[in-house]
């Protein structure tokens, strides 16, 4: 079986773009991590998936809160990418400007782009589940270039 680095590291030569999913606890409180296992997955209904880690604290709360959002970062935003993956949950939302559309899940206002989902289905995959969610809104900046990933580190591109 190959091994786990030998996987991973592969995996780095897909280059993709960078998200943020969010959505929030039973209390209202906006969680979120960096994420970008990010994929289309049908058009009629419109679908989207992501994957979390069975270690994510975060993970029940997607599931429960039968939301989410995700937040597609422009290369500005390596910081952002960097606090959702990194520090503490509680002080990822600290300064950042978000509003909701229409499921209420938490949308970083400086996003590329942005999709609103209701949860469709779950499909538990090994150690991380993957999120199906339908788009019910969905919308993006004319203007700005993506945070990408590659080998490992974040790059972009301009067209
Ligand atoms: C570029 C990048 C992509 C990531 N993609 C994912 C992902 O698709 N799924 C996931 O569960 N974690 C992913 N992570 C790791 C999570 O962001 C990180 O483990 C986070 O701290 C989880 O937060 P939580 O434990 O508060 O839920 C990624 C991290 C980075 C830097």
């Amino acid at each position: 079986m190959i091994d786990g680095t030998q996987f991973r590291r592969t995996m780095g030569h897909f280059v993709t773009g960078v998200a943020v999913a969010t959505s929030r606890l039973p209390d209202g409180t906006p969680i979120g991590l960096t994420c970008n296992s990010l994929a289309s997955v049908s058009l009629d209904p419109p679908l989207v998936l992501f994957c979390v880690d069975h270690a994510a604290t975060s993970r029940m709360a997607f599931l429960e809160a039968g939301h989410f959002a995700l937040s597609l970062l422009a290369r500005e935003d390596v910081e952002v990418s960097d606090r959702f993956a990194r520090t503490v949950p509680e002080l990822r939302f600290e300064g950042l400007a978000v509003r909701t559309e229409a499921t209420g899940a938490p949308i970083l206002d400086d996003a590329l782009a942005w999709l609103d989902c209701t949860l469709w289905k779950t499909v538990e995959a090994g150690d991380h589940t993957v999120i199906i969610g339908k788009v019910e809104t969905a919308g993006f900046r004319e203007d700005g270039d993506p945070l990408l990933y590659f080998r490992g580190r974040y790059g972009t591109v301009a067209p």
